[in-house]
Protein backbone atom coordinates (compact mmCIF):
# COMPACT_ATOMS: atom_id res chain seq x y z
CA UNK A 1 0.00 0.00 0.00
CA UNK A 2 1.14 3.69 -0.55
CA UNK A 3 0.18 4.97 2.86
CA UNK A 4 0.06 8.84 2.39
CA UNK A 5 1.76 8.93 -0.59
CA UNK A 6 0.90 9.78 -3.83
CA UNK A 7 3.01 7.36 -5.43
CA UNK A 8 4.11 3.76 -5.20
CA UNK A 9 7.39 5.48 -7.54
CA UNK A 10 8.03 8.34 -3.71
CA UNK A 11 7.41 5.75 -1.12
CA UNK A 12 10.01 3.57 -2.96
CA UNK A 13 12.42 6.29 -3.34
CA UNK A 14 12.54 6.88 0.55
CA UNK A 15 12.08 3.43 1.73
CA UNK A 16 16.05 3.44 0.72
CA UNK A 17 17.73 4.06 4.04
CA UNK A 18 15.61 1.91 5.48
CA UNK A 19 16.92 -1.06 2.99
CA UNK A 20 20.44 0.05 3.57
CA UNK A 21 19.76 -0.83 7.28
CA UNK A 22 17.92 -4.16 6.41
CA UNK A 23 20.45 -5.22 4.39
CA UNK A 24 23.12 -4.47 7.02
CA UNK A 25 21.29 -6.86 9.32
CA UNK A 26 20.40 -9.47 7.05
CA UNK A 27 24.09 -9.52 6.04
CA UNK A 28 26.17 -9.90 9.30
CA UNK A 29 26.42 -12.59 11.92
CA UNK A 30 26.00 -12.62 15.83
CA UNK A 31 29.24 -11.30 16.17
CA UNK A 32 28.74 -7.90 13.82
CA UNK A 33 31.06 -9.10 10.78
CA UNK A 34 29.88 -9.24 7.66
CA UNK A 35 28.38 -13.16 6.05
CA UNK A 36 27.44 -13.78 3.00
CA UNK A 37 25.82 -16.96 2.06
CA UNK A 38 28.73 -20.18 2.28
CA UNK A 39 28.01 -21.82 -0.79
CA UNK A 40 28.10 -18.18 -2.75
CA UNK A 41 31.05 -17.89 -1.26
CA UNK A 42 32.72 -20.77 -2.57
CA UNK A 43 31.14 -20.39 -6.47
CA UNK A 44 32.72 -16.81 -6.75
CA UNK A 45 35.84 -18.40 -5.19
CA UNK A 46 35.85 -21.32 -7.23
CA UNK A 47 35.32 -18.45 -10.67
CA UNK A 48 38.40 -17.37 -12.59
CA UNK A 49 36.17 -14.43 -14.07
CA UNK A 50 32.20 -13.65 -13.63
CA UNK A 51 29.74 -12.92 -16.12
CA UNK A 52 26.68 -10.67 -15.03
CA UNK A 53 23.79 -11.04 -16.61
CA UNK A 54 20.91 -8.22 -16.57
CA UNK A 55 18.23 -5.59 -18.56
CA UNK A 56 17.71 -2.44 -17.71
CA UNK A 57 18.39 -0.71 -14.20
CA UNK A 58 19.65 -4.20 -13.07
CA UNK A 59 22.17 -4.10 -15.82
CA UNK A 60 23.21 -0.55 -14.55
CA UNK A 61 23.75 -2.00 -11.20
CA UNK A 62 25.87 -4.68 -12.46
CA UNK A 63 28.47 -2.10 -13.97
CA UNK A 64 28.68 -0.72 -10.71
CA UNK A 65 29.24 -3.99 -9.34
CA UNK A 66 31.89 -4.79 -11.77
CA UNK A 67 33.69 -1.54 -10.69
CA UNK A 68 33.36 -3.28 -7.19
CA UNK A 69 34.67 -6.90 -7.56
CA UNK A 70 37.51 -5.73 -9.69
CA UNK A 71 38.79 -3.37 -7.19
CA UNK A 72 37.71 -4.17 -3.87
CA UNK A 73 37.92 -8.40 -4.57
CA UNK A 74 40.32 -8.40 -7.44
CA UNK A 75 37.60 -10.66 -9.47
CA UNK A 76 37.62 -10.11 -13.27
CA UNK A 77 34.27 -9.72 -14.34
CA UNK A 78 32.31 -8.59 -17.21
CA UNK A 79 28.49 -7.19 -17.77
CA UNK A 80 26.36 -8.19 -20.23
CA UNK A 81 22.73 -7.21 -21.66
CA UNK A 82 20.96 -10.35 -21.57
CA UNK A 83 18.76 -9.99 -24.87
CA UNK A 84 22.22 -9.48 -26.18
CA UNK A 85 24.21 -12.06 -24.75
CA UNK A 86 23.37 -15.16 -26.56
CA UNK A 87 24.27 -13.96 -30.29
CA UNK A 88 27.43 -11.89 -28.70
CA UNK A 89 28.75 -14.42 -26.96
CA UNK A 90 32.26 -13.76 -25.57
CA UNK A 91 34.96 -16.77 -25.54
CA UNK A 92 34.45 -17.73 -21.73
CA UNK A 93 36.83 -18.43 -19.57
CA UNK A 94 37.68 -21.70 -18.14
CA UNK A 95 35.99 -21.23 -14.60
CA UNK A 96 33.34 -18.82 -15.26
CA UNK A 97 30.52 -18.23 -13.10
CA UNK A 98 27.37 -16.43 -14.27
CA UNK A 99 25.47 -14.42 -11.80
CA UNK A 100 21.70 -12.91 -13.03
CA UNK A 101 20.82 -9.48 -11.57
CA UNK A 102 17.21 -9.15 -11.59
CA UNK A 103 14.66 -7.37 -9.58
CA UNK A 104 11.73 -9.67 -10.63
CA UNK A 105 13.14 -12.63 -11.09
CA UNK A 106 11.27 -13.46 -13.65
CA UNK A 107 13.11 -11.44 -17.10
CA UNK A 108 12.85 -13.64 -20.14
CA UNK A 109 15.55 -12.15 -21.25
CA UNK A 110 17.93 -13.30 -18.17
CA UNK A 111 15.97 -16.89 -18.05
CA UNK A 112 16.85 -17.38 -21.54
CA UNK A 113 20.73 -17.09 -21.11
CA UNK A 114 20.53 -19.44 -17.53
CA UNK A 115 18.74 -22.13 -19.50
CA UNK A 116 21.72 -21.80 -22.21
CA UNK A 117 24.25 -21.50 -19.73
CA UNK A 118 22.94 -24.18 -17.32
CA UNK A 119 23.00 -26.46 -20.87
CA UNK A 120 26.60 -26.09 -21.04
CA UNK A 121 27.49 -26.95 -17.32
CA UNK A 122 28.21 -23.62 -15.63
CA UNK A 123 27.50 -22.42 -12.20
CA UNK A 124 24.43 -19.83 -11.89
CA UNK A 125 23.84 -16.77 -9.53
CA UNK A 126 20.71 -15.24 -8.70
CA UNK A 127 20.64 -11.89 -7.09
CA UNK A 128 17.10 -11.04 -6.73
CA UNK A 129 14.33 -8.96 -4.77
CA UNK A 130 11.59 -12.18 -5.48
CA UNK A 131 12.39 -15.03 -3.75
CA UNK A 132 10.81 -18.33 -5.57
CA UNK A 133 10.83 -16.49 -8.59
CA UNK A 134 11.80 -18.27 -11.49
CA UNK A 135 15.38 -17.06 -11.60
CA UNK A 136 16.20 -17.84 -7.79
CA UNK A 137 14.57 -21.52 -8.45
CA UNK A 138 16.48 -22.35 -11.11
CA UNK A 139 20.37 -20.93 -10.88
CA UNK A 140 22.39 -23.08 -7.86
CA UNK A 141 22.16 -19.95 -5.91
CA UNK A 142 20.65 -17.07 -4.73
CA UNK A 143 21.24 -13.56 -2.80
CA UNK A 144 18.64 -11.66 -1.51
CA UNK A 145 18.03 -7.81 -2.30
CA UNK A 146 15.18 -7.56 1.28
CA UNK A 147 14.31 -4.30 -0.59
CA UNK A 148 10.38 -5.35 0.37
CA UNK A 149 8.45 -5.14 -2.98
CA UNK A 150 9.05 -3.06 -5.58
CA UNK A 151 5.75 -1.88 -7.65
CA UNK A 152 6.73 1.37 -9.29
CA UNK A 153 7.70 0.52 -12.83
CA UNK A 154 10.61 2.48 -12.43
CA UNK A 155 13.01 0.83 -10.54
CA UNK A 156 14.64 2.56 -7.70
CA UNK A 157 15.23 1.30 -4.05
CA UNK A 158 16.14 -2.12 -5.84
CA UNK A 159 19.19 -0.44 -7.79
CA UNK A 160 20.59 0.94 -4.61
CA UNK A 161 19.40 -3.03 -2.79
CA UNK A 162 21.66 -4.35 -5.96
CA UNK A 163 24.60 -2.51 -5.76
CA UNK A 164 24.68 -2.49 -1.62
CA UNK A 165 24.15 -6.42 -2.15
CA UNK A 166 27.10 -6.28 -4.89
CA UNK A 167 29.38 -4.36 -2.33
CA UNK A 168 29.30 -6.69 0.19
CA UNK A 169 29.99 -9.82 -1.85
CA UNK A 170 33.17 -8.03 -2.70
CA UNK A 171 33.90 -7.56 0.03
CA UNK A 172 33.28 -10.84 1.52
CA UNK A 173 35.43 -12.29 -1.18
CA UNK A 174 38.05 -9.88 -0.68
CA UNK A 175 38.14 -11.04 3.26
CA UNK A 176 38.61 -14.43 1.70
CA UNK A 177 41.33 -13.32 -0.13
CA UNK A 178 42.62 -11.94 2.59
CA UNK A 179 43.05 -8.36 1.03
CA UNK A 180 43.32 -6.11 3.16
CA UNK A 181 40.61 -2.85 2.87
CA UNK A 182 40.87 0.47 4.44
CA UNK A 183 36.87 0.90 5.22
CA UNK A 184 34.50 -1.55 7.13
CA UNK A 185 31.58 -2.10 4.44
CA UNK A 186 28.85 -2.41 7.57
CA UNK A 187 29.79 0.51 8.52
CA UNK A 188 30.43 2.73 5.15
CA UNK A 189 26.54 1.29 4.16
CA UNK A 190 24.63 2.75 7.98
CA UNK A 191 26.83 6.05 6.42
CA UNK A 192 25.32 5.85 3.30
CA UNK A 193 21.57 5.28 4.75
CA UNK A 194 22.15 8.12 6.72
CA UNK A 195 22.93 10.32 3.74
CA UNK A 196 19.90 9.04 1.91
CA UNK A 197 17.80 10.37 4.64
CA UNK A 198 19.26 13.51 4.17
CA UNK A 199 18.94 13.67 0.66
CA UNK A 200 15.31 12.21 1.11
CA UNK A 201 14.75 15.30 2.70
CA UNK A 202 15.94 17.67 0.03
CA UNK A 203 12.71 17.04 -2.35
CA UNK A 204 11.88 20.16 -2.51
CA UNK A 205 15.13 21.36 -3.67
CA UNK A 206 15.00 18.89 -6.91
CA UNK A 207 11.59 19.62 -7.35
CA UNK A 208 13.03 22.69 -8.08
CA UNK A 209 15.68 21.37 -10.48
CA UNK A 210 13.02 19.51 -12.44
CA UNK A 211 10.93 22.62 -12.70
CA UNK A 212 13.58 25.00 -13.66
CA UNK A 213 15.32 22.28 -16.46
CA UNK A 214 13.04 19.75 -17.66
CA UNK A 215 9.27 21.26 -17.66
CA UNK A 216 9.80 22.21 -21.06
CA UNK A 217 12.31 20.74 -22.46
CA UNK A 218 12.38 17.77 -25.19
CA UNK A 219 15.06 16.49 -24.70
CA UNK A 220 18.44 15.81 -21.73
CA UNK A 221 21.86 15.02 -21.42
CA UNK A 222 23.24 13.38 -18.15
CA UNK A 223 26.77 13.19 -18.45
CA UNK A 224 29.95 11.43 -15.90
CA UNK A 225 33.06 9.63 -16.00
CA UNK A 226 34.23 6.92 -14.60
CA UNK A 227 31.74 5.30 -11.97
CA UNK A 228 29.60 8.51 -12.02
CA UNK A 229 28.69 7.46 -15.91
CA UNK A 230 27.27 4.19 -14.71
CA UNK A 231 25.34 6.51 -12.75
CA UNK A 232 24.39 8.70 -15.61
CA UNK A 233 23.18 6.05 -17.56
CA UNK A 234 20.92 4.98 -14.79
CA UNK A 235 19.71 8.76 -14.23
CA UNK A 236 18.41 9.15 -18.45
CA UNK A 237 16.83 5.98 -18.24
CA UNK A 238 14.92 7.21 -15.24
CA UNK A 239 13.69 9.98 -16.99
CA UNK A 240 13.09 8.72 -19.88
CA UNK A 241 10.59 5.98 -19.00
CA UNK A 242 8.70 7.75 -16.29
CA UNK A 243 8.71 11.69 -18.29
CA UNK A 244 9.33 10.53 -22.04
CA UNK A 245 11.68 13.00 -22.46
CA UNK A 246 14.23 11.84 -24.50
CA UNK A 247 17.33 11.50 -22.28
CA UNK A 248 20.68 10.05 -22.98
CA UNK A 249 23.65 9.15 -20.18
CA UNK A 250 27.47 9.34 -21.89
CA UNK A 251 30.49 9.50 -20.57
CA UNK A 252 32.06 13.39 -20.31
CA UNK A 253 34.87 11.78 -22.56
CA UNK A 254 32.68 10.86 -25.36
CA UNK A 255 30.91 14.46 -25.88
CA UNK A 256 33.31 15.64 -28.67
CA UNK A 257 33.02 12.47 -30.30
CA UNK A 258 29.38 13.41 -31.80
CA UNK A 259 27.27 14.20 -28.99
CA UNK A 260 28.29 18.18 -28.30
CA UNK A 261 26.65 18.22 -31.68
CA UNK A 262 23.13 18.36 -30.13
CA UNK A 263 23.74 21.23 -27.22
CA UNK A 264 21.54 24.09 -28.43
CA UNK A 265 20.79 27.47 -26.68
CA UNK A 266 19.05 26.00 -23.32
CA UNK A 267 19.29 22.12 -23.71
CA UNK A 268 20.28 20.62 -20.03
CA UNK A 269 23.22 18.82 -19.01
CA UNK A 270 23.28 17.49 -15.94
CA UNK A 271 27.23 16.41 -14.63
CA UNK A 272 28.12 14.24 -11.56
CA UNK A 273 31.53 14.62 -9.75
CA UNK A 274 32.54 12.20 -7.26
CA UNK A 275 35.50 10.67 -8.44
CA UNK A 276 38.78 12.74 -7.41
CA UNK A 277 40.55 11.57 -10.68
CA UNK A 278 37.84 12.65 -13.26
CA UNK A 279 36.28 15.63 -11.79
CA UNK A 280 38.63 18.11 -13.51
CA UNK A 281 37.42 16.58 -16.75
CA UNK A 282 34.02 16.35 -15.91
CA UNK A 283 34.20 19.86 -15.08
CA UNK A 284 35.57 21.06 -18.12
CA UNK A 285 33.27 19.13 -20.15
CA UNK A 286 30.45 21.22 -18.29
CA UNK A 287 32.37 24.44 -19.42
CA UNK A 288 32.25 23.22 -22.99
CA UNK A 289 28.82 22.84 -23.36
CA UNK A 290 27.71 25.81 -21.14
CA UNK A 291 29.93 27.61 -23.32
CA UNK A 292 27.02 26.52 -26.76
CA UNK A 293 23.99 27.85 -24.70
CA UNK A 294 23.50 24.19 -22.58
CA UNK A 295 21.40 24.78 -19.03
CA UNK A 296 24.35 22.87 -16.60
CA UNK A 297 23.59 21.67 -13.38
CA UNK A 298 26.61 19.99 -11.61
CA UNK A 299 25.65 16.93 -8.26
CA UNK A 300 29.15 16.80 -6.64
CA UNK A 301 30.22 15.08 -3.92
CA UNK A 302 31.10 16.33 -0.43
CA UNK A 303 34.73 15.70 -1.36
CA UNK A 304 34.97 17.35 -4.62
CA UNK A 305 32.91 20.29 -4.21
CA UNK A 306 34.03 23.85 -4.73
CA UNK A 307 32.87 27.21 -3.84
CA UNK A 308 29.89 28.30 -5.75
CA UNK A 309 28.54 24.45 -6.44
CA UNK A 310 24.79 24.65 -5.42
CA UNK A 311 23.97 20.68 -4.94
CA UNK A 312 26.43 19.35 -3.15
CA UNK A 313 25.36 15.44 -1.91
CA UNK A 314 26.35 14.04 1.97
CA UNK A 315 29.85 12.70 2.89
CA UNK A 316 30.03 9.05 1.98
CA UNK A 317 32.73 6.47 0.74
CA UNK A 318 33.97 7.03 -2.62
CA UNK A 319 33.05 3.61 -3.36
CA UNK A 320 29.90 3.63 -2.42
CA UNK A 321 29.10 6.82 -3.66
CA UNK A 322 26.16 5.84 -6.14
CA UNK A 323 23.85 4.92 -3.68
CA UNK A 324 23.73 8.89 -2.69
CA UNK A 325 24.24 10.01 -6.26
CA UNK A 326 21.57 8.12 -7.66
CA UNK A 327 18.43 9.68 -4.92
CA UNK A 328 18.80 13.39 -6.91
CA UNK A 329 18.28 11.66 -10.43
CA UNK A 330 15.65 9.58 -9.59
CA UNK A 331 13.81 12.50 -7.58
CA UNK A 332 14.29 14.70 -10.45
CA UNK A 333 12.69 12.40 -12.90
CA UNK A 334 9.77 11.98 -10.24
CA UNK A 335 9.33 15.77 -10.45
CA UNK A 336 9.88 16.22 -13.99
CA UNK A 337 7.24 13.34 -14.73
CA UNK A 338 4.82 14.32 -12.09
CA UNK A 339 4.96 18.40 -13.60
CA UNK A 340 4.45 16.87 -16.94
CA UNK A 341 1.78 15.21 -15.82
CA UNK A 342 2.80 11.56 -16.80
CA UNK A 343 1.72 8.21 -15.28
CA UNK A 344 4.50 7.68 -12.44
CA UNK A 345 3.65 4.69 -11.30
CA UNK A 346 2.41 2.82 -14.69
CA UNK A 347 4.49 4.33 -17.33
CA UNK A 348 3.16 3.52 -20.95
CA UNK A 349 4.31 0.79 -23.15
CA UNK A 350 5.94 -0.80 -19.87
CA UNK A 351 5.39 -3.41 -17.95
CA UNK A 352 6.89 -4.38 -14.01
CA UNK A 353 8.55 -7.15 -15.10
CA UNK A 354 9.49 -8.19 -18.96
CA UNK A 355 8.52 -11.92 -19.54
CA UNK A 356 9.05 -11.71 -23.09
CA UNK A 357 12.42 -11.85 -25.18
O1 LIG B 1 13.18 -7.36 -12.87
P1 LIG B 1 14.44 -6.99 -13.57
O2 LIG B 1 15.44 -6.35 -12.68
O3 LIG B 1 15.06 -8.15 -14.31
O4 LIG B 1 14.02 -5.93 -14.65
C1 LIG B 1 14.94 -5.43 -15.59
C2 LIG B 1 14.40 -4.23 -16.32
O5 LIG B 1 13.25 -4.57 -17.03
C3 LIG B 1 14.08 -3.08 -15.36
O6 LIG B 1 15.18 -2.73 -14.58
C4 LIG B 1 13.61 -1.85 -16.14
O7 LIG B 1 14.67 -1.32 -16.88
C5 LIG B 1 13.02 -0.83 -15.17
N1 LIG B 1 11.72 -0.41 -15.61
C6 LIG B 1 13.88 0.37 -14.98
O8 LIG B 1 13.35 1.29 -14.10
Amino acid sequence: EKGTYPHFMLKEIDEQPLVMRRIIQQYKDESGKLKVDEGVRQAVKAADRLYIIACGTSWHAGLVGKQFLETIAGVPTEVHIASEFSYNMPLLSERPLFVFISQSGETADCRSVLVDVKQLGHPTLTITNSPGSTLSREADHTLLLHAGPEIAVASTKAYTAQIAVLSILSVDVANGKGRTLTFDPLQELAIVANAMEVLCAQKDDYEQIARDYLSETRNAFFIGRAVDYYVVMEAALKLKEISYIQAEGFAGGELKHGTIALIEDGTPVFGLITQEHVAGHLRGNLQEVAARGANTCAIVSHDQARPGDQHVLPEVHPHFSPLASVIPFQLIAYYAALHRGCDVDKPRNLAKSVTVE
